[in-house]
Parts: structure tokens; C-alpha cells; sequence
């Protein structure tokens, strides 16, 4: 960790109230609710949690303990049964919801598609039915690699439905990252697609597959849905071509009640080491987490249209559009393809023509907007937003005010929501209608949650000053461990200090107890939103035949928060040339996927190190930066090799 990353330099003053006539209607209304819930919820966390779990889940059988915590493994709701999908979808038939919008969905292309509650429920139970014949069971992994449709959607419930676990890989990731998830939880089936549309163009999600089962003795079938109708190879017996899997299999399916404890789904997220983490998310606390956190931080009513932009590959897909919204009877609507397609008022356009009213969105998007300019948003009305909110990384003030202004015309409330893949659901923001917000604070904790910032040493430091976040208790959507690999769980996130959760982030309270999240602070980049770990990106670059040594550091991006910036030595007898840089870029997209290409590729003579042989990763921050080195380097091994870097600009 260096000084740089926990110093933050806002001065940030401007605060914003909400408006009387928002507060009139917000779930959560005043507060001094809110701060009787907050000291209930950390003081008496069992009666608060139990008193919640029983009005926001169905259960099938009541649980007898809210909370066993044998640090840092924790138990929740003990002793309970009950069904994520049928929470999703089965509770809602019957009432004035059966026949109202669940998704809304508009492909790329332009084609909508609606499917009601009762709709897609028929759409669960039918898969659901269809995958138990194939012999999936409860417990059994299953990959999803699709495009952002329906399909995506019915493939997680019925996953769910059934007990089998899923692990969704992100469309943008490359065969090779497929077959390393798929090996890592050993899944014995992969839901595809034969594309999905990007840009006008199709993301041959099905031929990366194919790429990837050469390499995956687990998986038995792979199930594709018909996107695109382009050609796509299907070898006999192992693939089935989704509607002919589910042709005449009758949409009747008896759920199952699983335990509280059961996996409910594995999402690989970017470490500080080469190989991403399973980080394993269980039924009933994850789905009371994300199903309260909906209700309250986006102040979710009956007639909603709400549009979170997130794609299922990421925990924001899994948490904001299926599982949370549908739990609370929402209506979602869910869009396919790049924001920028035909035109970059995409977004804008089909806003008004949904009637969206709630818009969650990432600030890498924010500043794309903002770059493609005001003109492509005052085409449009967007008169029915009423909230926004923002999530991935720190949103810069300036961003802020562009969306408080020009896309909330300054009068939607904005929720910066603070929370990771690892905590399951929101864990820092704003409540529209009760907290006054400052552009780039996320604000005040959510209910249970206890952050707390604290130096090298585990003291906490005093207010206006950065340290590391760490959250002080546990809460019930929190990650339970990661797949296969329980002692890398407890190191990563609970021996930094005994009995506290370790963020990852750098962070401070500010004089109004406001917390400010200014980034990571392990060798982990945020690149337009998503999580991408150093030594993942150096891992595929040595992989390179022409590369000896790599090491990647990030270059403050306007755009995309991060560039990657990625210096390497080449082998004897490699020469570097621009095509070599050029093909060391596609080959780190191949090898992870086109969200890790790097921005830039520089080589070098050789690297910074220290006299054990740490590469001195703070010394090429600075020169990826352009800036001076600075600081301490009587470490350094051979200074003529930073002269030789700096000489390279
Ligand atoms: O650094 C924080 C940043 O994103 C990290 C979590 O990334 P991931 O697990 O991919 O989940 C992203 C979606 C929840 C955090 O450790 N981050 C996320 N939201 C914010 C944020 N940083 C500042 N403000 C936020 N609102």
C-alpha cells in the first residue's frame, strides 16, 4: 500500500437535500427511522435481521437461529428452508402482480420482448424441468455464458430453483477465462448462446465456448440458445440447441425447499494473485440482503419501470437486476447491447420509451456520456426518471453534477452505493428521501453495516483522514468463503485485523461521518467499473512466448478511471517492434478477455526491484503517470534501469 492511494484530496463541500415532496413518498421516510433501525440493527443484530427475514422472505420452513458466527464463518438463519426462485417469482402469482411486467427486455437489434411474472415463472419451471431430466442435480455447477436476454434470466432461476449452483462468466471474457472458472468448480453443464449482439456486431459467444470444453473434462452438455441464427458448430451429444431441450417438456416444476445455508451461486472476482477468487454466495442472507437493499435504497414501488444497466456477468446483474428487483415484485427492464448503438442516446431514447423510472448506473458510463456530449441527452425527455444511482468505483464530483443535472434535471436523488461482489448487496449509501448527499460520498451505512477506517497498525484514524476500510460485523449477504479455498478466504479478508472484514479499499469519514471511498489498495485496478487484478494481466503477458518478466500498474484515466499500463522484458532473441506491442495487446484479450487489454504496452530493458527482488510497482505507477519519482528508493537494486524507463516516455 502506498501513501498516494488512501491520501484524498476532495474538497468537496456542496450538499444536497432531498426534496419534501420525494421524502413525502419514500419507503423509508425520516431520519430518525432510519437511525432507530441503524442502532437496533448493530445493537441488537439477531432481533433486527430475524425480524426482517421473516417479513421479506417466504419460507418454507422457519429458521431457529438467526446467527452463528465462528469467525469468520457465518450462519445464517439456521434451521430455515426455502426456495430463492420461488421467492423470485412464485410468491408474486396469484396476486395483483401474476400478470404485471417482470422483465422488459430490448435486444440490440431493436426486437422487445416482455415477459410477465406468471410468463416467466412458466419459463423457470419448464427449463427447470428440462435441466432435472438431463440429471442436474441439487448441488451440481452450471456455467452461464449469454448475452444480456430473458434466457439469461430463466437460466439463474432455474438454476436456483433447482439447487444447482451457477457461476456466471461475463460475455466479454475470453475462452481461456471460461476454462479456468469452469475448471476451477469443476461444472458439469455450460448455458450458451450462439451470439449476442454488441454494437451492431455478434460476440461469437458459442465459438469461445467450444474453445473452452476442449479443456474442461467436467462439462457433459452444453446447452445453447438460438440468439443470432448465425451458423455456429454443434458437436453431437454434447450440445443441445436450448428450444428444441425444451420442446414438450410441460412447464411444471415442484421447487424444493434448500436449506439457508445452501450455495446459491460462485461469481469469480480479480485478487491480488494470478488466479481469480470463487467468491460463494448462499441463499437466504444474500436474498435478504439484496431484497432489502432494493426496497430501501432505490425506494422501489409497485409501478416502477426500473433499468439497471449492469450485465449479469457482474455482481451488480446478479444482485440489482434478477435476483433483488424480482424478489420485490419489480419490473425490470433489461437492454442487450452497447449504449453507444445506433447512436449514443441509446440509453436516453429508450428511457422515454420504457417509462423508466429508476436508472443505476456505473460512473465509467457517466463520463462516456459525458464525452459523447450534452446534445445526445436533451433530445429526450426523461421525464419519468425519479432516481438514479451510480456503483463500480468512485464517482467524481464532476460526474455527479453531470447526472444530477442533466439526466435527473435536478430533482432525482442520487444513491452512490458502496459495495463489492463480496458483500453480496449494498453496504454504504444514501436512503433517497432521508439523506442529504455530497457528490462523491457515498454517504452513511445501510442497516447492520459497521465500516470503520483504520491505519497500519489497526487504530483507527481520526476524521479527514484515509486509511483501510474495514467492516466490524458480520452481515447476512456476506460471502461465506471462496470455492475450493477456504484458507486463501481467511487471508484475504480476515487476517489483516483479527475479527474485522478487510475491504481492499482506502477510504474516510468526513466531518458529518460521510464516508468516502477513493479506490483499492491492493495490486487490484478499476478499469471502467470492473475489477481487474495486476498480476492476472501479468500472469497472460508471460504467457507470451516473447516476454520474460511483466508488470502492470494503473495510469489515473479519465475515462475509464484506470488504464492499464503494462511494462515487460522481452526473451533473448524477441526484438520489440510496434507489432509486437500490438500483438501482446490482443494477446491479453484473447487470454482474459477485451475488458483487459492493456492501454499501453512499454518495454524495458528490465524492472525496478528491490535487492530481495520485489518488483517496485509504486516507482512504475510513477513513470506510467508521467510524473517524477519521488519518494524512497534507497531499495532500489540498479537505478540506471528507472533512468532507462524514464528515458523510454
Ligand atoms: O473499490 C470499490 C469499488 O469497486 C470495488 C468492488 O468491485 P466489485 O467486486 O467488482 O463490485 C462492483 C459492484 C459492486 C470496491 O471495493 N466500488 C464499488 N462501488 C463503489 C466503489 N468505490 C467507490 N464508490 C462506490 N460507490
Amino acid at each position: 500500500m502506498t501513501d498516494q492511494t488512501i491520501t484524498s484530496v476532495s474538497r468537496e463541500h456542496r450538499k444536497f437535500r432531498p426534496s419534501a415532496e420525494f421524502k413525502a413518498q419514500a419507503n423509508l421516510g425520516s431520519d430518525a427511522a432510519y437511525k432507530r433501525l441503524y442502532a437496533e440493527s448493530v445493537n441488537s443484530p439477531e432481533k433486527f435481521w430475524g425480524r426482517q427475514a421473516k417479513e421479506f422472505l417466504s419460507w418454507r420452513k422457519p429458521f431457529k437461529r438467526v446467527l452463528d458466527w465462528k469467525l469468520p464463518h457465518a450462519k445464517w438463519f439456521g434451521g430455515g428452508q426455502l426456495n430463492v426462485a420461488e421467492n423470485c417469482l412464485d410468491r408474486h402469482l396469484g396476486t395483483a402482480r401474476e400478470n404485471k411486467a417482470a422483465l422488459i427486455f430490448e435486444g440490440e437489434p431493436g426486437d422487445v420482448r416482455t415477459l410477465t411474472y406468471k410468463q416467466l415463472h412458466r419459463e423457470v419451471c419448464r427449463f427447470a424441468a428440462a435441466l432435472a431430466r438431463l440429471g442436474l442435480v441439487k448441488g451440481d455447477r452450471v456455467a452461464i455464458y449469454m448475452p444480456m436476454v430473458p434466457e439469461a434470466v430463466v437460466a439463474m432461476l432455474a438454476c436456483a430453483r433447482l439447487g444447482a449452483v451457477h457461476t456466471v462468466i461475463f460475455g466479454g471474457f475470453s475462452s481461456e477465462s471460461i476454462k479456468d472458472r469452469v475448471n476451477d468448480c469443476k461444472a458439469k453443464l455450460i448455458i450458451t448462446a450462439d451470439g449476442g449482439w454488441r454494437r451492431g456486431k455478434i460476440v461469437e459467444l458459442k465459438a469461445n465456448v467450444d474453445r473452452a470444453v476442449v479443456n474442461t473434462p467436467s462439462v457433459e452438455h452444453v446447452i445453447v440458445l438460438r440468439r443470432t441464427g448465425q451458423l455456429v458448430e454443434m458437436t453431437e451429444g454434447r450440445d443441445r440447441w436450448w428450444h428444441e431441450f425444451v420442446a414438450g417438456v410441460p412447464a411444471e416444476h415442484a421447487a424444493k425447499a434448500f436449506d439457508s445455508e445452501h450455495p446459491l451461486f460462485i461469481l469469480y472476482t480479480s485478487g491480488s494473485t494470478g488466479k481469480p477468487k470463487g467468491v460463494l454466495h448462499t441463499t437466504a442472507g444474500y436474498l435478504l440482503g439484496v431484497t432489502m437493499t432494493t426496497k430501501h435504497v432505490f425506494d422501489l414501488k409497485e409501478t416502477d419501470v426500473y433499468f439497471c444497466t449492469a450485465d449479469i456477468g457482474w455482481v451488480t446483474g446478479h444482485s440489482y437486476v434478477v435476483y433483488g428487483p424480482l424478489a420485490n415484485g419489480a419490473t425490470v427492464f433489461m437492454y442487450e447491447g452497447a449504449p453507444n448503438h445506433p447512436e449514443p442516446d441509446r440509453f436516453w431514447e429508450m428511457i422515454d420509451r420504457h417509462g423508466v423510472t429508476i436508472f443505476y448506473t456505473a460512473p465509467t458510463a457517466i463520463r462516456a456520456f459525458m464525452r459523447w456530449g450534452d446534445d445526445y441527452v436533451k433530445r429526450h425527455s426523461l421525464k419519468s426518471l425519479r432516481l438514479l444511482g451510480s456503483v463500480g468505483e468512485p464517482i467524481n464530483p464532476e460526474a455527479w453534477m453531470w447526472y444530477h443535472n442533466l439526466i435527473g434535471k435536478k430533482r432525482c436523488p442520487i444513491v452512490d452505493t458502496w459495495w463489492q461482489t463480496e458483500t453480496g448487496a449494498i453496504m454504504v449509501s444514501p436512503l433517497p428521501g432521508i439523506t442529504p448527499t455530497k457528490p462523491g460520498s457515498c454517504t452513511r451505512p445501510y442497516f447492520g453495516v459497521v465500516p470503520v477506517i483504520l491505519d497500519e497498525k489497526g487504530v483507527a484514524v481520526p476524521k479527514g483522514s484515509g486509511g483501510r476500510l474495514f467492516l466490524a460485523k458480520p452481515w447476512p449477504s456476506m460471502l461465506r468463503t471462496l470455492w475450493g479455498d477456504d484458507d486463501r478466504f481467511k487471508k484475504q479478508y480476515w487476517t489483516e485485523l483479527e475479527g474485522y472484514y478487510f475491504a481492499g479499499d482506502g477510504a474516510r469519514f468526513d466531518e458529518d461521518g460521510y464516508l468516502w471511498v477513493v479506490g483499492r489498495i491492493d495490486d487490484v485496478l478499476n478499469v471502467s467499473g470492473h475489477r481487474i487484478g495486476t498480476a492476472e494481466v501479468e500472469s497472460a503477458l508471460v504467457s507470451h512466448p516473447a516476454v520474460a518478466e511483466a508488470a502492470t500498474v494503473g495510469r489515473p484515466d479519465a475515462l475509464k478511471g484506470h488504464a492499464l499500463v503494462c511494462f515487460v522484458t522481452l526473451k533473448n532473441g524477441s526484438l520489440a517492434s510496434p507489432e509486437l506491442k500490438e500483438a501482446l495487446r490482443a494477446h491479453v484479450a484473447k487470454e482474459i478477455g477485451a475488458l483487459a487489454r492493456p492501454d499501453d504496452v512499454r518495454f524495458a530493458a528490465g524492472l525496478p526491484k528491490t535487492r530481495s527482488g520485489k518488483i517496485m510497482r509504486r516507482i512504475l505507477k510513477e513513470i506510467a503517470g508521467g510524473g517524477d519519482v519521488k519518494g524512497d528508493i534507497t531499495t532500489l537494486e540498479d537505478f540506471s534501469v528507472v533512468a532507462a524507463l524514464q528515458s523510454e516516455e
